[in-house]
């Protein structure tokens, strides 16, 4: 798909195309709360934000955005924005609460009922199944390290698909299966903390196989016509210089940062760089036969998250280090370099580029798959002014400037189906705990009283003129 498929519409200079899906993006762990009501379980989320110190000021995601009692409201808001789409996660807890067995009917309840407002208000769901709330149980049995994990997943799939699927079209396997893997099991920033190289690798493969199992399963469960996707947040790495050695961090950063993903899923191979840098963390004998077939099962799309680029420069081999590490087998080789230019209250580098570099570079690697941009956005610091508004204009300068590089990958002819922001509303960013905000919806915690930012306002008129006006 190229420009010539946008069709002119008042106002818009940089317009998109006609069918483009504008959409806000939550997960459930992050907005529901309700963390024990109706039969769900806890998560390992639930598990590691009780845990002293592994989540700033010790906040949960308990009550979160309360958005579990607020369906209609948040509704009524997405209605106002005037989104085509949304994109939320189905809590496993909630509906399959020991990772097994047969679903939970109010949890599905839940869901029937916020599919059925979206519908009501002209909104199509975009249901992830996982974005990350692994149900403890699965977790004290192995976690995504053990193999088990891998079809106890295919068969929520299958129960979600079955009970949703009248009223579900999009649905996307996994969230950032490189966070999961090597956040959850490699630094162990995230749930459930834990430290291992070999467990990070481990949890990443059978992430994939899950991946492809899960497909499986969703398409005997759902109508023909249904799309499926996995959203990957993919690296955009660059070498800090050309010389060799630079090159080479990059690649090492690019094989288990990317590849690790792309390849077993559109490919059915694994990379035969990562397998040689990871020698000495694993020999993959927990790769049995078929597992790679089974990652490779066709998607219908690919959704990437994106918020900022990576840099990297080789490093002195350093001894074996101590300390965690996200990246298996390239920790030792790699220095992270500075990105120049503004920075988000996350501290994350501000550059749209690497979300064209991205978009084309996956145009040209997956020609034919068609791509969703399923998040991006930023945190800033905003508060209510005595007035009651929330000014944001560094989010709305965030926003237009990675639009636009959506735009200009569409022009060059990436085929982007779909913008959804993150986030429709402030809520529980992971270790941040509720110290960063990322919503174009402010939220008061104490009160849960929603307030649209200045961003809101602006991505409503994005959406109704079907692209920007620079
Ligand atoms: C992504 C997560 C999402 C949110 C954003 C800021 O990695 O998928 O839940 O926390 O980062």
């Amino acid at each position: 798909m190229t420009s010539t498929d946008a069709l002119p519409r008042p106002g818009a200079t940089l317009r998109f195309p006609e069918h483009f899906r504008w959409g806000t993006a939550t997960a459930a762990y992050q907005i529901e709360g309700a963390a024990d009501e109706d039969g769900r379980t806890p998560s390992i989320w639930d598990t590691f934000s009780r845990t002293p110190g592994k989540v700033r000021n010790g906040d949960t995601g308990d009550i979160a955005a309360d958005h579990y009692h607020r369906v209609s409201e948040d509704v009524a808001l997405m209605r106002q924005l005037g989104v085509s789409d949304y994109r939320f996660s189905l809590a496993w807890p909630r509906v399959q609460p020991t990772g097994r067995g047969p679903a939970l009917q109010k949890g599905l309840d839940f869901y029937r009922r916020l599919t059925d407002e979206l519908r009501a208000a002209g909104i199509r769901p975009v249901a992830t199944l996982y974005h990350w709330d692994l149900p403890q149980e699965l977790e004290d049995a192995g976690g995504w390290p053990h193999r088990e994990t891998a079809y106890r997943f295919a068969e929520y799939a299958g129960l979600a698909a079955e009970a949703l699927g009248d009223r579900v079209a999009t649905w996307t396997t996994l969230n950032e299966p490189w966070c999961a893997a090597f956040l959850g099991y490699g630094s162990g920033v995230h749930a459930p903390g834990r430290t291992s190289a070999v467990d990070s690798l481990r949890a990443a493969h059978h992430l994939n196989l899950a991946h492809g199992l899960a497909v499986q399963a969703l398409r005997g469960a759902l109508p023909g016509t249904a799309e499926i996707s996995l959203t990957l947040n993919l690296h955009a790495v660059r070498a800090h210089t050309d010389s060799p050695e630079d090159l080479d961090a990059a690649r090492r950063i690019d094989a288990v940062g990317n590849r690790i993903f792309l390849d077993p899923v559109f490919h059915g191979r694994l990379p035969e760089d990562l397998v040689r840098d990871t020698a000495s963390v694993t020999d993959w004998s927990f790769v049995e036969d078929g597992d790679l077939r089974t990652a490779a099962a066709p998607v219908d799309s690919l959704g990437i998250n994106y918020y900022s680029p990576t840099e990297v420069a080789a490093a002195t081999p350093s001894p074996p280090s101590l300390s965690p590490s996200p990246w298996a087998g390239a920790e030792r080789y790699v220095r992270f370099a500075d990105v120049p230019g503004p920075r988000t209250a996350m501290d994350w580098p501000v550059d749209a580029d690497g979300l064209y570099e991205l978009l084309v570079r996956l145009r040209d690697d997956l020609p034919g798959v068609p791509l969703v941009v399923t998040e991006n956005g930023a945190a800033y610091e905003d508060y209510a002014d005595p007035s009651g508004q929330v000014k944001d204009p560094e989010r709305v300068a965030y926003l237009q400037a990675h639009l636009a590089a959506v735009h200009r990958a569409v022009e060059d002819g990436a085929d982007v189906r779909g913008y959804f922001l993150w986030s429709l509303m402030d809520n529980f960013e992971w270790a941040y705990g509720y110290s960063k905000r990322f919503g174009i919806v402010h939220v008061d915690f104490p009160t849960q009283r929603r307030t649209f930012k200045a961003s809101a306002r602006w991505y409503a008129d994005v959406i109704a003129r079907g692209g920007l006006t620079p």
